[in-house]
């Protein structure tokens, strides 16, 4: 049977995740969160007392590590959901430095690609048009201003029940950017075929129907 593969990539907080879910639902296919990957990895790290600016020590846990997804499409470590853990303040203020080393890179992104061979999927991440699924079938660059993405993690982690003020949401967003879009491997840019959305003034149910509209022109199912 043919698969159809969807890249969504874009900056923190932009909304993928939310419009990746919602899409992969309408069209049946797998929704595949890598930055929660990245999130485990660098929780593994935290736990293992490592300090994740150390790369060397950072990549001794390659191939000791089993990170993927439960049934319910919670990102799990060693078989653990570790869904809540992920979203830490500790994990995202670490896991730039984990996602800029190229030998952890290469571990999570095999497993992605393995994920992507046999079933349809929605992947979002920063790499995925550009690196991971280079023939993906649709590839969309989701953008919005660091402000209103601040304000979007904000208000999630507040529903969340996580305790972080709207300026530490902003700094936390623009390190996330200088980091990801300045590392030597892979760094955080837009294909070459995307298609750019701009969602600062866009509502979820917009977006959603833009990206759905793209993929019905190309003819996934
Ligand atoms: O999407 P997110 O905020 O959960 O991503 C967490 C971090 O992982 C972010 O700083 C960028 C990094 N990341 C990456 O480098 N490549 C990906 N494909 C996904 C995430």
């Amino acid at each position: 049977m043919r698969t159809y593969s969807i890249a969504i990539d874009g900056p923190s907080a932009s909304g993928k995740s939310t419009v990746a879910k919602i899409i992969a639902k309408r069209l049946g296919y797998i929704y595949v969160d890598t930055g929660a990957m990245y999130r485990a990895f660098t929780l593994a790290v935290l736990r293992a007392g490592i300090d994740p600016k150390d790369e060397e020590k950072s990549c001794t846990l390659i191939g000791k590590i089993n990170i993927s997804f439960d049934s319910e499409n919670n990102i799990t470590l060693d078989g653990e959901n570790v869904a809540k853990e992920v979203r830490t303040n500790e994990v995202a203020d670490n896991v730039s430095y984990i996602a800029s080393y190229k030998e952890i890179r290469l571990f999570l992104v095999e497993a992605q690609r393995k994920i992507a061979q046999n079933v349809s999927v929605v992947m979002d991440g920063r790499d995925i048009g550009t690196y991971v699924l280079q023939n993906a079938d649709l590839k969309i660059f989701q953008i919005a201003s660091a402000e209103e993405r601040a304000k979007r993690r904000y208000l999630e982690n507040k529903e969340k029940g996580l305790k972080t003020s709207y300026e530490e949401c902003l700094e936390n967003v623009n390190k996330r950017d200088y980091i990801d879009s300045h590392r030597a491997f892979c760094p955080l840019r837009p294909a070459e075929n995307s298609v750019q959305i701009n969602t600062t003034e866009m509502t979820i149910g917009e977006v959603v129907n833009r990206i759905l509209q793209l993929a019905a022109e190309r003819g996934l199912r």
